[in-house]
């Protein structure tokens, strides 16, 4: 589980990997007048860190979720002047910038997925731990639910979310126990759910890997947000958007989010001209940081939980790209 405090009105999020980030950053945004952008604002601790580390530096923070947006506006109070905040998802950068007048960014950081107050709160129902309705909606605005996917979606494809997104073995057995017992009820609170997949997997594969409802969940949250499909249309824009020299540093924490970035970055990276040719290769005009992905510190994972699955990426735009 990620590190959570008791209290709703103090949500915790311990900033993952935030040394590296930064350092990673910095080239690009410790120049003048550069431009950050936070794609996954959160609780803004990577921002109030970055903000904090660069007095010149210039925010602009995204999130689909307008509560960590609440949150963030007054944990940045102290710099006001500098931010921006935006309710938004995150493939919409190219909009935000061309509404905001900014022609291109210096730096943008994306730390994927949840954020521990989201997990937190127990009505938004991301959390197999705490009985609640099954929201798992990261924007309220949103239509589609976790309960509305749960009793709509047809065997195989319920199949597919939960062994693509959640990597269960036991995918069919489980969506078979979710259309069996809607057949009875609905489906809408986490309790129903935990219950029915614990009666779906095999009792020696409870016994190992954790609670057997983590996969599921962490399947029907990917599919309410469309987590993927806006990761693949987001990356390339954060790349569009760099100035000369710009970097772009990416966490994800699912297998699936690393290849999309890893696909974005070598695409941009990879010279095009063929091996054989006997003349200079054009360089690219990106060029990667970091040998194929970082992982956190043992320390790290130890004190943070939640770095445990982080897969760092990071790349830069040549200077005179
Ligand atoms: C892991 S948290 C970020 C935590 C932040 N770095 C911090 O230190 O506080 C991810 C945040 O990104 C937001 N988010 C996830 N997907 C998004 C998307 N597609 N567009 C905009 N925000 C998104 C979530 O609502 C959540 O607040």
């Amino acid at each position: 589980m990620e590190q959570v405090t008791s209290s709703v009105t103090e949500p915790k999020h311990v900033p993952v990997m935030l040394e590296r980030c930064i350092a990673l950053l910095a080239p690009a945004i410790s120049r003048p007048d550069a431009v950050v952008i936070d794609a996954t604002l959160g609780l803004a601790g990577h921002s109030i860190a970055m903000l904090e580390q660069f007095p010149q530096l210039r925010l602009i923070g995204i999130d689909r979720d307008e509560s960590a947006l609440a949150i963030s506006r007054e944990r940045l109070m102290n710099y006001a002047e500098r931010i921006t905040l935006v309710h938004a998802v995150y493939d919409e950068i190219s909009d935000v910038l061309a509404d905001l007048g900014i022609p291109a960014v210096d730096g943008v950081l994306f730390d994927l997925g949840v954020s521990s107050m989201q997990l937190d709160v127990a009505e938004r129902g991301f959390s197999y731990n705490q009985d609640a309705h099954l929201d798992m909606r990261m924007d309220n605005s949103d239509v589609l639910t976790a309960s509305e996917i749960l009793n709509s979606y047809s065997h195989g494809e319920l199949a597919r979310i939960i062994s693509n997104f959640g990597e269960e073995k036991f995918a069919s057995r489980v969506a078979s126990a979710i259309v069996k017992a809607r057949e009875t009820a609905p489906i809408e609170t986490t309790v129903q759910l935990v219950e029915l997949i614990k009666g779906a997997i095999p009792a020696a594969a409870r016994r190992t890997g954790g609670n057997p409802a983590k996969r599921t969940f962490q399947a029907l949250r990917i599919e309410v947000n469309s987590e993927l499909s806006v990761l693949e249309r987001a990356v390339p824009q954060s790349l569009n958007a760099l100035k000369p020299g710009g970097r772009v540093v990416v966490m994800s924490y699912h297998s699936l989010e690393d290849k999309i970035v890893k696909t974005a970055f070598a695409k941009v990276s990879t010279s095009t001209t063929p091996i054989d040719l006997p003349i200079t290769p054009v360089k690219p005009d990106f060029e990667l940081l970091v040998r194929g992905n970082e992982k956190a510190t043992d320390e790290e994972v130890a004190s943070n939980p939640r770095a445990r699955s982080v897969r760092l990426r990071a790349i830069a735009k040549a200077v005179a790209a």
